[in-house]
């Protein structure tokens, strides 16, 4: 592929004002002194596929992919990660010239990568999780925690027929509960992760019992407005150690901005705050 002498990249998705990924890509850009813009593209259904056609001619070199293209996306790239068709959705397209894309799914390694940014050396391998929530992105999610040598993974949705059929993609280590009466398994996970939207400003509140919360299980949301979401709040009060969910989704973008850019980002307090808005 001839790279343009200004490479460009975006966000796809409908709607797309909402996204914090051009402040994220932005900062990068603009810290590292690269050449490239990163834009938001607000694209329907119904031009995706013309638009893929025709962003890689305009001089884009990729594009991360949001709601509701993450699934559809698959059938229009030339190839498809491992982890992307494992879990049926992509979210960075990277443009390898002569039409072809390559779309790959990057939410499961960002994931794991903000535990361990703030707990170094942390492994799934630890123990049992207990996953909330059973919608995309709680695929990336439990994919990563198998992959990550997770014993157990308990799976636990409002709708249980959604926490079944992880058990039918991800496997036997994923063990499909009861959306209600999760008191006893908050007592036996190494690892507790909301996937739901459940806590999220505007959302109502996700309420779980959490009476039986003790260290040294790990806890996260990936709900990060707010910040510090109410799960976390009284995991902390219980001396647990908790991740808020923005880091999930800078370390998501790391893997897009290296292929497009050419250069490895940090994912540190000063990204964080340009993302915020502080
Ligand atoms: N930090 C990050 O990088 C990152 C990345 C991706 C997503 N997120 C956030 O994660 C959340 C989920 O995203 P998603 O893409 O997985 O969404 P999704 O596919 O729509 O799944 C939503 C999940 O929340 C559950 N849920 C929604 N309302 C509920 C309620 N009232 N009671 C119980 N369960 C409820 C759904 O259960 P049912 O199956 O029963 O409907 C489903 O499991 C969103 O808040 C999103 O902003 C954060």
């Amino acid at each position: 592929m001839i790279r343009p002498t200004i490479p460009l990249a975006g966000v796809i998705g409908d709607p797309i004002s909402h996204s914090l990924s051009p402040r994220l890509h932005g900062h990068w850009l603009r810290r590292y002194n690269l050449k490239g813009h990163y834009v938001p593209l607000h694209i329907n259904h119904a031009n995706l596929a013309d638009a893929l056609r025709l962003l890689p001619e305009m001089g884009f070199v990729g594009v991360n992919v949001t709601i509701p293209h993450k699934e559809y996306v698959l059938s229009l790239a030339s190839h498809v990660t491992d982890r992307a068709a494992l879990i049926g959705a992509a979210n960075t397209l990277t443009f390898l010239g002569d039409g072809r894309i390559q779309a790959d799914n990057t939410d499961g390694q960002g994931f794991l990568s903000n535990i361990r940014q703030s707990l170094p050396g942390w492994t799934a391998a630890a123990g049992p999780a207990l996953v909330l929530g059973s919608g995309g992105a709680a695929k990336a999610i439990v994919s990563a925690l198998i992959s990550d040598g997770a014993p157990q993974v308990f799976v636990a949705n409002r709708t249980r027929a959604r926490a079944e059929g992880l058990k039918e993609q991800f496997g036997a280590r994923v063990a499909p509960q009861d959306w209600t009466h999760l008191g006893a398994l908050v007592g036996k996970a190494a690892l507790i992760v909301n996937t739901t939207s459940l806590g999220m400003t505007g959302q109502p509140p996700l309420e779980l019992d959490l009476s039986r919360l003790r260290p040294p299980t790990v806890v996260t949301d990936i709900v990060y407005a707010p910040l510090e979401t109410d799960l976390l709040r009284q995991a902390r009060a219980a001396g647990c150690e908790t991740v808020n969910g923005l880091g999930m989704l800078l370390h998501q973008a790391v893997p897009g901005f290296e292929r497009w850019f050419g250069y490895t980002p940090l994912v540190d307090e000063d990204l964080r705050k340009a993302v915020l808005g502080s």
